[in-house]
């Protein structure tokens, strides 16, 4: 047999990957500092973690068995949550699957989707995935979505819009004067709202007049289930109707599903630490109102950028040899910018002495 690499997919053989966060074993290896002593602010997870709840109904669960494939107790959950109908609403393995879904259902090899950087790396990687063309409009300087820009984007080949509300990593939100603006448009409008719960601001509401519309939403961050990989969406019963048809059957696993399901029952416990978060990013924002070398893009999710003068990697370098670890990026527009996840009080207290030495 000659080389395998002849039998790849061209369009595979060479991809962009994903640039996905390291985890605390790796942070402490990569600066040789005890895992004990790593502060992991780069994922926007939630350090308060799972309900306990959660943990007592994944034992219960009967693993041996293949989950609901038409997640017939997690869609009542989720409609009942979200107040959507049953057949509106669709779970997956975290927002990521249904992002990589909805690209499968929507777009053919080469035709076009948008998204408007900075913003959420998923929505382009899923379109190098698909052989996809990704058009990415930039946003105005202080970060909003350029609609003009968009508008102009709209024709035959474009099917998709991806817009992260609020969007990670700049933290603001899209108005409901623009997305009516954007419906108009021949595409599929997604907002992905995977920081709601932090936001407290929904579009979900203009789903049943708009069939173009959808919306993501995510276990993940509120409800502190990223290792779990549980999100779902909100959309028109025909796009819901064909995810369930292409979808893999037992995508939402037993775990996710039990997860899930005790996560909404204690969604009041929850939606204290949410609080508590949110507390915690005005007292950043506060300490960084009196720092001059730093701007920071007010956020209403559990995260804060913040551009600093002197160029972001010297900031990093410095916080992570505290221990802190948060986001740096490889976009260009993104050059002096750090995202800073939003922790517990002790962890902010941790971070703004970091932050305080290293200005
Ligand atoms: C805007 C946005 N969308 C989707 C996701 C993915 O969420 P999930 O963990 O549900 O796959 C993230 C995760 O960081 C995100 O920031």
């Amino acid at each position: 047999m000659a080389s395998i690499n002849r039998l790849f997919r061209s369009h595979l053989a060479h991809i962009k990957v994903y640039e996905p966060v390291d985890p605390v074993s790796e942070l402490a290896r990569k600066y040789g500092i005890d895992p004990e002593n790593v502060l992991k602010l780069n994922g926007n997870e939630n350090p308060f973690g799972p309900h306990p709840a959660v943990k007592a109904a994944i034992a219960e669960g009967e693993l041996h068995l293949y989950p609901d494939p038409n997640q017939v107790k997690v869609r009542q959950a989720l409609a009942e949550y979200t107040g959507a109908p049953f057949e509106c609403v669709l779970a997956g393995a975290g927002g990521d699957e249904l992002i990589d879904l909805l690209l499968r259902l929507f777009v053919e090899p080469g035709e076009r989707l948008l998204d408007c950087e900075p913003t959420f790396g998923m929505y382009a990687f899923c379109a190098r995935i698909a052989n996809a063309e990704i058009v990415s409009v930039p946003r105005t300087a202080d970060f909003e979505v350029d609609i003009e820009a968009v508008t102009r984007e709209d024709n035959e080949h474009t099917k998709l819009l991806f817009l992260a509300s609020p969007n990670n990593p700049t933290g603001n939100e899209l108005s409901e004067a623009d997305l009516l603006k954007l419906l108009a448009l021949n595409m599929i409008i997604v907002v992905d709202e995977t920081y709601y719960e932090f936001s407290g601001n929904t579009l979900a509401h203009l789903v049943p007049e708009h069939e173009n519309l959808v919306i993501l939403r995510s276990m993940s961050k509120w409800a502190g289930l990223a290792g779990v990989r549980v999100g779902y969406m909100i959309g028109s019963s025909t796009i819901v109707q064909h995810l369930m048809e292409i979808k893999q059957p037992y995508n939402v696993t037993a775990p996710a599903e039990a997860a899930l399901l005790a996560s909404l029952e204690h969604r009041g416990d929850l939606m204290e630490n949410v609080n508590m978060i949110r507390e915690q990013r005005g007292k950043l924002e506060e300490f960084l109102d009196g720092v001059e070398s730093v701007k920071y893009f007010p956020s209403t999710a559990n995260f804060i950028l913040c551009e600093f003068s002197e160029g972001a990697n010297e900031m990093y370098e410095r916080l992570a040899s505290k221990g802190v670890f948060v986001r740096k990026f490889s976009h260009p527009v993104l050059s002096h910018h750090l995202r800073l996840t939003v922790g517990r009080p002790e962890e902010t207290t941790r971070l703004i002495e970091a932050l305080a030495a290293s200005v």
